[in-house]
């Protein structure tokens, strides 16, 4: 069952997030210099399409110490990290690695979010199709998606949203989802590039040594054969010997490294906690040897 209007957790204590089905005021991004926990905690309260933006710092502990030792012995590994949310996790990994790579693309899907005050109430608005999705106030946040909603507040979510003004195309307002961390060192590290990029998409980009993909990989957000595409554009886009690391955490940390092999095929090289979901459908990965490098 889903609750589509939840209590702003303004309201509540600590104790209750978890108890009371509540979210995050994702109107905290707007401000200029939001500190960095409160930016990431209004950013996980965003949903897109069905797909929460939930992230968290330090949340991929065990694969950053992995993924260190992998790249160990490569001069200038070139990494790719999509799906990085509010891209705690692809400071984490930097931070983890010191400077030594030669380049990290950190993306994802969209990395700003349209919105429209009326009032004290804001309206956030679908990226790509700019009907609202989401609309906070002081008292509650309501989601755009129903599907399964507990009754009546699938009927109320749709009603209050329905209210919200066309999006502005003549003065449009964008709020950024990344960490101004991560930002500012886009401006400031050559190596550390921020951009959109879906992973239903072949990678246009330079052969990578390195892929991680974390906690999207999952039958809640695609089907399996959905899953399979991705996994076939980050094979093809990796060098040979290159790796996809795989990581779900809900509960613990459950990581898949797979190598890329001359064949084209992908291999699972270690598994930790029992692997990731999405390392049982590599198998069916079709070898690409035309951009093989
Ligand atoms: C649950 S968050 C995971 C964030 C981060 N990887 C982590 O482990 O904390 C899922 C992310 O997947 C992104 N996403 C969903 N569909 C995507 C797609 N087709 N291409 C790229 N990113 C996508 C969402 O925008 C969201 O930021």
């Amino acid at each position: 069952m889903k609750f589509p209007i939840r209590i702003n957790r303004n309201l509540l204590p600590v104790f209750l997030h978890k108890i009371i089905p509540s979210a995050y005021d994702t109107r905290g991004i707007l401000g200029d210099e939001p500190n960095l926990l409160r930016f990431e905690q209004c950013v996980t309260a965003i949903k897109i399409d069905s797909v929460w933006r939930s992230t968290y710092k330090q949340r991929h502990p065990i694969s950053n110490r992995l993924i260190k030792e992998l790249l160990k012995d490569l001069d200038n590994p070139l990494i790719h990290e999509p799906a990085i949310s509010a891209g705690s996790t692809s400071m984490d990994l930097i931070d983890t690695l010191e400077d030594r790579f030669g380049h990290y693309y950190a993306t994802d899907l969209f990395t700003k979010l349209p919105y429209r005050q009326a009032g004290k109430v804001v309206f956030f608005y679908h990226p790509a199709e700019k009907r609202a999705i989401f609309r906070v106030s002081d008292i509650a946040v309501m989601y755009e998606d129903v599907v399964n909603a507990i009754f009546p507040l699938g009927y109320l979510a749709t009603k209050y949203l329905a209210e919200a003004p066309a999006f502005d195309m003549a003065d449009p307002h964008y709020v950024s989802m990344v960490n101004p961390r991560l930002l500012k060192l886009t401006k400031v590290n050559s190596k550390v590039s921020l951009s959109e990029y879906s992973l239903l998409n072949p990678w246009a980009g330079e052969p990578l040594h390195l892929v991680k993909i974390a906690n999207v990989l999952n039958g809640t957000y695609f089907s399996d054969d959905k899953i399979l595409m991705i996994l076939e554009n980050a094979a093809d886009s990796l060098v040979n010997n290159g790796v996809i690391v795989l990581i779900d955490n809900r509960k613990i940390e459950r990581v898949s490294i797979l190598s890329k092999e001359k064949s084209g095929k992908l291999v699972i090289q270690k598994e930790v906690n029992g692997g990731a979901y999405a390392a049982q459908i590599a198998h069916r990965v079709r070898p690409n040897l035309n951009n093989a490098t």
